[in-house]
């Protein structure tokens, strides 16, 4: 079980909720909303989930007491509400920036729009729930599931890895935890203080492939691009041959080398 943990935040992690075991944090988070009982900044964090969720209805499966699973409520206040991949860029760039202070001899990227790879595997994944009023997003629930003391190496087909794969060493789980929250806030709050230009620049120049020829499946062809960054949209934009294309999540696969 974890120990409390009080992270130097003024909103992310001021209220923390634990669970031994739970269906899906995220669930949990979005259940609180319906409910009208969720406190902005909160965070619902389980030792094991029964139902994780991951991205495209897949399941998200960690094993207990060795990771990360926490789902954060973010309860938009401010006048013109984020769009939602701009929260999307906001949590990635800061799980890339924790990883890569944690790991500073690895090569750590994004892979768009929100996995965190470390030397080409998988550590963070990341999914956004949203809740609008019509077409004003309110609330978002942004789980993160992260590889922290599980070992991976003998899962090969996973293509997943770990902090403790990589560095040798367990690592503390509420002190990490405390770090991302902290994390976390400082680039939200930068984002509600001065706008998402800086993030959006340094989202894309830690996209995996960024200034790189790499293959992507694209319509059934594989075809050579460089990845050039992501527009308002959350689009990736690729040049081929001389030419940007922008394509939606879910269009392109992405070969990882
Ligand atoms: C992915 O498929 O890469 C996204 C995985 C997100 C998993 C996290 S674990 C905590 C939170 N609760 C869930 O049910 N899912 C997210």
């Amino acid at each position: 079980m974890f120990a409390k943990v009080k992270p130097n935040t003024q909103i992310i992690g001021q209220n923390i909720i634990y669970f031994n075991q739970v269906a899906s944090t995220n669930e949990f988070a979005l259940e609180l909303i319906k409910q009208n009982l969720a406190e902005n900044g909160t965070v619902v964090i389980a030792e094991f989930q029964s139902k994780g969720r991951g991205q495209y209805g897949k399941s998200w499966i960690s094993e207990p007491f060795e990771n990360l699973m926490f789902s954060i409520i973010l309860k938009h206040v401010t006048k013109s509400a984020p769009d939602p991949f701009t929260i999307n860029k906001i949590i990635t760039l800061a799980m890339y920036q924790q990883l890569k202070s944690e790991l500073p001899d690895h090569s750590v990227a994004i892979k768009w729009p929100n996995d965190i790879l470390v030397n080409g595997k998988k550590i963070c994944g990341i999914l956004v729930e949203n809740n609008f009023s019509g077409a004003t997003l309110k609330h978002s629930v942004i789980g993160i599931g992260l590889n922290v003391n599980q070992h991976f190496e003998h899962i090969m087909h996973l293509n997943a890895t770990s902090l403790s794969g990589l560095k040798g060493t367990e690592t503390d789980r509420e002190l990490l935890l405390k770090n991302i929250l902290e994390t976390i806030e400082s680039i939200y709050l930068s984002y509600l203080e001065k706008g998402n230009e800086t993030i959006c620049t340094k989202f894309d120049k830690a996209l995996y492939g960024f200034g790189t020829i790499g293959a992507f499946d694209i319509d059934g062809q594989i075809l050579m691009a460089e990845v050039l960054g992501c527009d308002q949209l959350g689009q990736l934009i690729l040049e081929i041959n001389g030419k940007d294309h922008h394509y939606p999540h879910g269009s392109i696969k992405q070969y990882i080398a």
